[in-house]
């Protein structure tokens, strides 16, 4: 079976990105897949058909930095002109494949449309549909489907660039409407946190988020086709679960099963938001359990989680007896009779 594993792109993930499908690729073929790496937005410069018949070259990027990479220098590297994502032969290369493994994370690959690209041209593909995806990525479009079903999720306010922007008056997180592993994401304590925290997110996106904080444990919970996995507690050292508490080995205690006596209410909740959102295959929801009100609130949800070795869902299949391999595999089975 050729399967090509979709990573990279120009998202403020694609370090991410890379260590995922790095580490999917490892995991097929020691299954005896013909799986390959592909850079979504550097390609591959050769002939699509002898893709899956060429030795890999490029140096395998298995660890993260401790901050989103410079997507200028990538864009710089392609030496080509267009503002194309698709790199050299991409698409090509998918639609001869039996099937890709997104490994995408950030705007590019998880907002839906490379996922709408392949329903048109007939690509298989795995994870979520393009609408789930797109759902998803969107934090605010995600929390009016999770208001209108009755699901708890922290109270906020959508800004866009040049509105005016409202008096500081409690402790709130700012983050942008579409980003990940919590690129942009701040936690304002006073007003000149507030307004540095605002600056910030909108250096990356035109619409922004301004949440109550929301004091209490964070869980996070996958689903894995019809299954959903123990939950897991994430307890960073120190500060919140940001981009070096996430990536960086050490800087996060994550416990899992988490120690919790309400998991099968999570489970369910998660459930419930999994299919509300329309995902499909597998996904992950974040949750905080407020120290207020005892109730469960959803922070956001991901249609393509990591898969890296420090990753959520990697851990919480473990904490049932599925590998990695077999979490792999099971993407792929599940993804082909999507
Ligand atoms: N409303 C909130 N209250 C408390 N902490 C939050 C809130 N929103 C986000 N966080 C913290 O910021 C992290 C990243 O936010 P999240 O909404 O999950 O965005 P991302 O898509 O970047 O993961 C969370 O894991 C959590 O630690
Ligand atoms: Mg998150």
């Amino acid at each position: 079976m050729n399967i090509v594993v979709l990573a990279g792109g120009i998202s403020t993930e694609r370090d991410v990105s890379l260590a995922t499908g790095n580490n999917v690729v490892k995991a097929l073929k020691s299954k005896g897949y013909n799986a390959k790496l592909l850079d979504l937005f550097l390609g591959y410069n050769g002939n699509y058909k002898d893709f899956f018949k060429h030795e890999e070259t490029n140096e395998l990027l298995l660890t993260i930095g401790d901050k989103s990479p410079s997507i200028e220098e990538v864009i710089a590297s392609r030496n080509i002109k267009s503002k194309e994502l698709f790199g050299p032969n991409v698409l090509n290369i998918c639609k001869y494949a039996d099937i890709v493994f997104v490994s995408l994370h950030g705007s590019d690959g998880e907002n839906g449309k490379v996922q709408g690209l392949f329903d048109i041209l007939g690509v298989k593909y795995t994870g979520s549909g393009s609408l789930g995806s797109a759902i998803a990525m969107n934090k605010y479009i995600t929390k009016q489907l999770l208001i209108a079903n009755n699901i708890k999720t922290a109270p906020y306010i959508l800004l866009k660039k040049g509105d005016n922007i409202p008096e500081y008056k409690k402790e709130v997180v700012i983050k942008p409407l579409s980003g990940g592993s919590s690129v942009g994401v701040s936690i304002a304590k006073n007003e000149k946190e507030y307004k540095e925290a605002i600056e910030l997110a909108f250096s990356y996106e035109d619409e922004i988020l301004i949440e109550d904080y929301i004091k209490g444990r964070e869980f996070s919970v996958g689903v894995l086709g019809d299954t959903v996995l123990p939950p897991i507690e994430i307890i960073p050292k120190s500060g919140f679960y940001d981009y070096k508490n996430k990536y960086q080995p050490g800087m996060t205690d994550e416990i899992c099963p988490a120690n919790l006596d309400r998991t099968k209410e999570l489970q369910d909740i998660t459930y419930k938001v999994f299919k509300v959102l329309q995902l499909q295959v597998y996904g992950r929801i974040d949750f905080i359990l407020s120290e207020k009100d005892n109730c469960f609130y959803v922070l956001e949800a991901n249609s393509l989680p990591g898969l890296t070795s420090m990753s959520l869902i990697p851990q919480e299949a473990k904490a049932v007896g599925i590998d990695y391999v077999s979490l792999c595999e099971k993407i792929i089975e599940l993804s082909q009779k999507k």
